[in-house]
């Protein structure tokens, strides 16, 4: 008797990153049966009869692809950077929900002289952002509207994404330094780019097609 052919599995998130890569998987003859704002269920079956999807929060998806729970997983550079990379191979840049991580301050202030007070929810990329310019800081962490946190004293400053820049307008901030350009990734747990080498490849394949494609466009 053979053994069961597991379906490749892709975590990925709902919300942006979802929306932004439906036409990729539209391409790839991978759309998914349901969307998952009409759905409860957490794993969706595709076109594709040998790929599913997983549906996690976003800052979780290296964690599954990590331990191997996904194949394969769509993460912002954001989130990969704060995760740190272990056990995940990062081969493509999907260029979608692009936007950059930055330092922001209360408009007109200037960054303060001596140790910082910055609130985030990227504590590590923060640290590790300012001990490779040799400047102390404190973190605050936080999970969401980090851009309030200068205008009730909080803190001196605050890392997070821009796009717009209309959340840090409509907060009186501005940015003082762009960190990092970030978009999402696709990313590859090792062992399953060896043991499933073949259908790992050819997703693989079949995006970089398409984005080259679509670069042409
Ligand atoms: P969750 O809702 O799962 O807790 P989240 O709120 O970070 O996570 P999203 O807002 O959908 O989820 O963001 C997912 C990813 O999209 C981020 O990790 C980042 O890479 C990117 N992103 C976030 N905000 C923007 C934005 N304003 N413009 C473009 N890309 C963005
Ligand atoms: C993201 C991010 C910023 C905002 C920036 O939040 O955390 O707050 O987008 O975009 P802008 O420069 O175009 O205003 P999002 O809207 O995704 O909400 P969230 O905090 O719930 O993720």
């Amino acid at each position: 008797m053979s053994a069961k052919r597991h379906k490749l599995t892709v975590a990925v998130s709902k919300g942006r990153i979802f929306d932004e890569c439906l036409p990729l998987l539209s391409k790839l003859k991978a759309a998914p049966v349901a969307h998952p704002d009409d759905s409860r269920r957490l794993v969706l079956a595709t076109e594709d009869a040998d790929l599913r999807l997983l549906i996690v929060r976003a800052a979780d998806v290296p964690t599954y692809v990590q331990y191997g729970a996904a194949d394969l997983g769509v993460a912002g550079k954001d989130v990969l950077l704060e995760h740190g990379g272990e056990g995940l191979y990062e081969p493509l840049d999907l260029r979608i929900a692009r936007c950059t991580m930055a330092l922001a301050v209360l408009g007109g202030t200037g960054l303060p002289e001596g140790r910082l007070r910055v609130a985030t929810k990227y504590v590590r990329c923060t640290r590790r952002y300012f001990a490779a310019r040799g400047r102390q800081v404190e973190t605050i962490k936080l999970y969401g509207s980090m851009e309030l946190a200068p205008s009730v004293g909080l803190a001196d400053a605050i890392v997070d994404l821009v796009d717009t820049g209309d959340t840090l307008r409509a907060n009186g901030l501005e940015i003082v330094e762009s960190m990092y350009d970030i978009s999402s990734r696709l990313v590859v747990n090792k062992a399953a780019m060896k043991m499933k080498h073949e259908r790992v490849n050819d997703v693989l394949r079949r995006c970089t097609h398409a984005l080259q494609v679509e670069a042409r466009e």
